[in-house]
């Protein structure tokens, strides 16, 4: 049975998809098979993949709509290790679509029950909102990873999550429960960065992951090459720490 993670924050720019694309690539080297779902229009995770977005003939708007499965609309990039089911801005059309239907939180929940033998892990890179392609995430997720940049509004928008997560856990989901926090595009030299950190240990503590996310170039370059960054910079401080989230993900989880 796959475990399935809603990598969530409604605020922008925070590091989600970075998080996403990475921590796949930095568990299925532990030789698990992942799968990675793009449900952000703005298709970052597919980009960063190396999948051309432009010409999907079929995507994760087509699997939340019932037009297509899991299984056919995934694709396997080349050189990774882990499948990616990706999108476009097709996806924005699923928002207004899934208005006028039945059991439209499900939605996401029902297509992955048909792959759930196929993978241990699934990560889903949500959009920076709590919209209901959020909230499918969320109903077809047992964990929630939530990246946080270090600065002075990360506090304000979590506790609005965090109050979105309980509410769906009460009525859609009540096996959801959040995995931990991520610190994200950190600066260990900028007061406020520690400052909010040691905020959130105090807040949450056990929740959030020792792995610190340093702000490094090789992370923001890595997608213009379509490469997560284990593959393009092995070396580097963000493949370093990548790959120690996902220890620290996989000991967590067993
Ligand atoms: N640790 C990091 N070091 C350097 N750059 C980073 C790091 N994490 C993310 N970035 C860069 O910051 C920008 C925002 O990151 P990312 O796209 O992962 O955030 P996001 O939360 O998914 O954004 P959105 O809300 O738009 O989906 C990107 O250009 C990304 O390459
Ligand atoms: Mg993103």
């Amino acid at each position: 049975m796959a475990k399935t993670y809603a990598i969530t924050n409604q605020k922008g720019g925070v590091g989600k998809t970075t998080t996403a694309v990475n921590l796949a690539a930095a568990v299925a080297e532990k030789a698990k098979r992942v799968l990675l779902i793009d449900f952000d229009p703005q298709g970052n995770a597919s980009t960063g993949c190396g999948v051309d977005k432009m010409t999907l003939s079929r995507s994760s708007y087509e699997v939340v709509m019932g037009e297509a499965t899991v299984a056919d609309s995934v694709q396997r990039p080349a050189g990774l290790a882990f499948d990616v089911l990706p999108t476009n801005g097709d996806l924005t059309a699923a928002e207004v679509n899934l208005l006028d239907e039945n059991l439209k939180e499900n939605r996401l929940k029902l297509a992955l029950g048909l792959v759930q033998d196929q993978y241990d892990f699934i990560f889903i890179d949500c959009p920076p909102s709590l919209s209901m392609l959020t909230i499918n995430a969320l109903v077809a997720s047992q964990g929630v990873i939530i990246p946080i940049q270090c600065e002075y509004y990360a506090l304000e928008g979590l506790s609005g999550l965090l109050k979105t997560i309980e509410r769906i856990k009460q009525r859609l989901n009540p096996e959801l429960e959040v995995t931990g926090l991520v610190r994200t595009l950190f600066d260990s030299r900028n007061n406020l960065s520690n400052q909010v950190s040691r905020q959130l240990i105090t807040h949450f503590e056990a929740k959030v992951f020792h792995t610190i996310i340093p702000r490094n170039v090789r992370l923001a370059e890595a997608p213009s090459h379509g490469l997560p960054v284990t593959m393009y910079d092995q070396s580097s401080r963000g493949t370093i720490t990548y790959r120690s989230l996902a220890s620290e993900f996989l000991r967590r989880e067993k």
